[in-house]
């Protein structure tokens, strides 16, 4: 591991990105977002944007701060764009500091990927604003040449280390699992599998951050998680669909679970654009059918 990077530096140019994004989403929410549930006058639960174009509406205003929730979706369904969205957002917008656990994809392709949204993953790693944590490779019992990763052989425990040093290094707010699936790949059966998943969600709770964790399922099963542990300790559900028929409004988004929250129970029709994901309404889609 190499040394610790300089203290916290903001973007010079946040608050200003702040603002015309603030106006821009919230031009965006009038003009493409009809659903609207009230907000509920007894909570005093905090909340964070989302980052994400359309969703905040649909779940009181944005996600229940320093909880985990689960992204879910079959391969291709974008769950890597909404938690890189959800990220970049945060620290462009919000100046909340993020950090990107990647036990998938190279962090290298994934910073090359997100630049097709405008999104420059690495400024904001120089800027201190987000870290990169790459898992990816020591799972094949690999060395990484990244600046903040496993060394070759994966140890759930060193992982969380790691983890909870990048929190504090940067002062994170919102963090990234990507994907627990990929955790799989470590253990010898489901059961230990289970036990991290666990040890993962106690590690979060303890370090207050709002989390996103990435599970894969198969399209048209009714399950969220691989190891039908993800969906109970996780405070909150998305499931992403793509039926891959060659039309934008194939994709859809569904909140199946959100706690302590009057969340939208329809099924929103989801796009992907030149910024990233944005949740739409069915009827903004299609007009009132
Ligand atoms: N710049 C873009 N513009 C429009 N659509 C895009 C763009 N980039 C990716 N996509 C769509 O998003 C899909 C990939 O999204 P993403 O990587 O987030 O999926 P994922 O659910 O994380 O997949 P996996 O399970 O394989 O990791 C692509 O297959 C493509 O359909
Ligand atoms: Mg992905």
């Amino acid at each position: 591991m190499k040394s610790v990077r300089p203290g916290l530096k903001i973007c010079a140019n946040s608050t200003e990105n702040y603002k015309q994004s603030t106006k821009s989403n919230q031009s965006h929410t009038r003009n493409e977002t009809t659903y609207k549930k009230p907000k509920n006058p007894f909570s005093s639960m905090n909340r964070i944007p989302s980052g994400i174009l359309g969703l905040d509406p649909l779940i009181e205003g944005g996600l229940p701060e320093g909880r985990s929730f689960l992204v879910s979706g079959a391969t291709g369904t974008g769950k890597s764009i909404f938690c890189n969205q959800f990220i970049y957002n945060g620290i462009m917008q919000y100046k909340q500091p993020g950090v990107y656990v990647t036990l998938d994809e190279r962090p290298n392709l994934l910073r090359e990927d997100m630049l097709s949204f405008g999104w420059d993953l690495r400024k904001a790693e120089d800027d201190n604003m987000l870290e990169m944590i790459d898992g990816s490779i020591a799972k094949l019992g690999l060395p990484s040449d990244e600046e903040y990763s496993m060394q070759a052989g994966f140890d759930l425990d060193k992982l969380l280390l790691e983890i909870m040093r990048a929190v504090r290094r940067i002062g994170a707010k919102r963090l990234v699992i990507d994907s627990i699936p990929a955790l799989g790949f470590n253990y010898e059966n489901a059961n230990e599998v289970r036990k991290a998943i666990l040890k993962i969600s106690f590690m979060l709770e303890r370090t207050g951050v709002t989390s996103l964790l990435v599970s894969e399922v198969n399209e048209g099963e009714n399950v969220f998680g691989k190891y039908g542990v993800e969906e109970y300790v996780v405070d909150g559900v998305f499931v992403l669909h793509y039926l891959g028929l060659g039309s934008q409004s194939n994709r859809t988004l569904h909140i199946r679970k959100l706690r302590a929250t009057h969340h939208s129970e329809e099924l929103h029709p989801i796009e992907i654009g030149t910024k990233g994901i944005t949740i739409k309404t069915m009827q903004s889609s299609f007009g009132n059918v």
